[in-house]
């Protein structure tokens, strides 16, 4: 008899599984087994990346294309799940874009555009499935935060500020959900290969000329390793991880400052 694969008869819903490190992680949940709810903008992308999972792990794959960055979006998601007679045992919140360069040059749209996606709908999100979490007692949570959660980050201010909400948030609901049955997971990647950079804009700072970026899929397996351990904060890669320990340690206007260096145009 085959042996059961850890996600068998759960269901994990993974924000931003088009593209980057939200499809990487939607395969790895996909190859244990779990069943797969995939949401982003690009219906068409969603829809190739559904079929591709469903054939090659023989798990049930339904994407939904939504903005979750529009008003009440989390809520319209849940809504169209639960119709769809869904449920939800793993919320992986991963959609989120970084918008780079100072803020009296920058568009009020793009700025609140990330809180409304890297903050508003993953708390959204998060208060619609985590009572149903706690007391079925299983499933959990993994949030995408980034390294930009450690520290404040002049020159991408408003991004860097979203991550460290995302960080707070799910340390605070690890210890809240010690004892329940439920995992906490906030991933912190550093520079990944995707097509964030793109997006942001930051191709083009000090930045992003140091060290090579990790691969979306090698960032995804890190991420869904701790989500299996229950491991609090992963921060991936070495050298990351040296960084982000360092910063309790600078006096925090040199942090400031080589913050600002990293970000600055080349
Ligand atoms: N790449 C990096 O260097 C890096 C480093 C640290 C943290 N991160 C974090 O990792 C997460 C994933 O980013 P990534 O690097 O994989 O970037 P990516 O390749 O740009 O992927 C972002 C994903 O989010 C989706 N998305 C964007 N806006 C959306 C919206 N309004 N509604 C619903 N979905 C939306 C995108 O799909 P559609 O465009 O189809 O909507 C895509 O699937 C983000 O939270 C990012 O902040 C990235």
């Amino acid at each position: 008899m085959a042996r059961k694969r850890k996600g068998e008869g759960q269901t994990a819903l993974v924000t931003g599984a088009s593209y980057g490190i939200g499809l990487d992680l939607a395969e790895c949940f996909a190859r244990d087994g779990y069943s797969l709810i995939l949401t982003a903008r690009s219906a068409d992308a969603l829809k190739d990346v559904a079929d591709k999972l469903s054939a090659q792990y023989k798990v049930a794959v339904t994407p939904v294309a939504r903005d979750l960055g529009s008003p009440g979006g989390g809520t319209t998601l849940a809504k169209e799940i639960a119709a769809k007679g869904l449920s939800v045992d793993v919320l992986v919140n991963n959609a989120g874009y970084g918008i780079a360069g100072g803020m009296a040059d920058s568009k009020a749209e793009e700025q609140l555009g990330m809180v409304d996606l890297n903050v508003r709908a993953l708390l959204e999100l998060t208060q619609i499935y985590w009572p149903v979490m706690l007391k079925n007692r299983r499933g959990g949570l993994l949030n995408v935060a980034s390294t930009a959660a450690f520290q404040p980050g002049p020159l991408m201010a408003t991004y860097y500020a979203t991550k460290a909400f995302v960080l707070s948030l799910s340390e605070a609901l690890w210890k809240e959900a010690e004892g329940a049955g439920v995992h906490v997971s906030c991933l912190c990647p550093g520079p990944t290969t995707s097509r964030f950079r793109e997006r942001a804009g930051t191709g083009k700072t000090n930045l992003s000329k140091v060290g090579t970026p990790m691969s979306s899929m090698a960032v995804a397996k890190q991420g869904y390793r701790g989500f299996q351990k229950n491991t609090r904060v992963v921060i991936t890669g070495a050298r990351n991880r040296f960084l982000a320990r360092a910063v309790p340690y600078l006096p925090r206007k040199t942090l400031l400052g080589i913050v600002h260096n990293m970000q600055s145009p080349v």
